[in-house]
């Protein structure tokens, strides 16, 4: 790539590096990339450090220098940035979190933010950014793809819900960790003939909802995916349940559906039925990660190596249809998921 060049007292505008990417690209002037910098952004997910880790290792095997840019796009704007030897790497597999911490940092998107993060790639001399984390974190390696600087996306969010990809790291572990805590909650609604209510992560998205619910075999899921009326939806199930002879219930609420601490209260309210709300919440998102986890976040970081090796810059690396692949980055923030109706129906034929 052609280095962006600053005057500290004279930044250039977006627009105009803008412009000069555009002109290196339809040159074909692209360089081979030399030096790679490493971040994870937004909320942490298992399977992060193994992300991490693969990226490392299979970036120095390629002949590439690694360095870890710690807190996300905060410490590239403040150019906290160190170089990673295939050592810094060892015992990270199986940790959950992230060693180079992670931070939301909103105002990136702005350009400003974004010409200051350019600046410290410039500082450092690198060639070429990795980011691991969701949806908002790819917005921000968009914007300095389209200066000019290469970027690779990899998927990192418990909550499933980037486009482009059908798989996250770190959702296999969170629904894991959720299912764990749903069967310890249910072995104490039975005991005392409750109902329990438990609301789950997922942002705007049901995927970590629907999949613990059939998991642990809850009476009732709500997702935002899917409209609910309580009279019908809720109640009626506990009530045709307890008219059976059912002693106790677990509903589960996606946080993007709903508030447990209400739910609980209508149910109570409405049946008479003790009912207590319990909030996963951060729980969902720590812990070692599952083999799934830890293998999907290594085939991936190799993947986004490779497209830097065979200068294919500015790609989402993905897994589609159980394939590690990659697409445009540009493409992949503009696609849409949703979930399958035919697996909303199945969860409702098990309740
Ligand atoms: O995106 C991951 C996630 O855990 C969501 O499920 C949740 O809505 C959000 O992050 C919580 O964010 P924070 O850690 O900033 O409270």
């Amino acid at each position: 790539m052609s280095r962006l060049l600053y005057d500290e007292n004279n930044l250039p505008s977006i627009d105009s590096l803008r412009a000069a990417n555009y002109d290196n690209v339809d040159k074909g002037t692209v360089e081979p990339v030399k030096r790679v910098g490493v971040l994870t952004s937004g909320g942490d997910a298992p399977g992060m450090n193994a992300a991490i880790r693969a990226v490392v290792r299979a970036g120095i095997n390629a002949g590439f220098e690694m360095y870890g840019v710690q807190r996300g796009y905060h410490g590239l704007w403040k150019g906290e940035i160190k170089q990673l030897d295939g050592r810094s790497v060892s015992e990270t597999l199986q940790r959950g979190g992230t060693f180079l911490m992670t931070a939301r940092s909103k105002s990136f998107m702005e350009d400003q933010g974004v010409l200051k993060g350019a600046r410290m790639m410039e500082a450092y001399e690198l060639d070429a950014l990795v980011v691991i984390g969701g949806d908002g974190s790819y917005k921000g390696a968009r914007a300095l793809a389209r200066i000019g600087i290469p970027v690779i996306g990899m998927p990192g969010t418990i909550d499933n819900d980037i486009a482009s990809t059908d798989y996250t790291i770190g959702y296999d572990t969170a629904m894991n960790t959720a299912m764990d805590c749903i069967d310890k909650l249910r072995d104490t609604a039975s005991s005392h003939e409750r109902c329990s209510v438990i609301e789950v992560m997922g942002r705007r998205a049901g995927y970590i909802a629907l999949n613990v619910g059939i998991a642990s075999g809850a009476e009732a899921i709500l997702i935002p995916e899917v409209p609910f009326d309580f009279n019908k939806d809720v109640l009626r199930i506990i009530l045709d349940g307890r008219n059976r002879g059912k002693k106790h219930y677990v509903v589960i609420v996606a946080e993007g559906a709903g508030n447990a601490t209400e739910i609980a209260k209508q149910i109570e309210e409405a049946t008479g039925i003790e009912s207590r709300p319990t909030i996963l919440g951060h729980l969902q998102r720590g812990g070692s990660p599952t083999l799934r986890d830890r293998t999907t976040a290594s085939l991936m970081g190799i993947r986004a190596i490779d497209c830097l090796l065979e200068k294919r810059f500015n790609r989402l690396i993905v897994e589609k249809d159980g394939k590690i692949g990659d697409v445009d980055i540009e493409e992949g923030l503009e696609m849409t998921k949703t979930i399958s109706e035919q697996f909303i129906i199945d969860a409702k034929r098990l309740s």
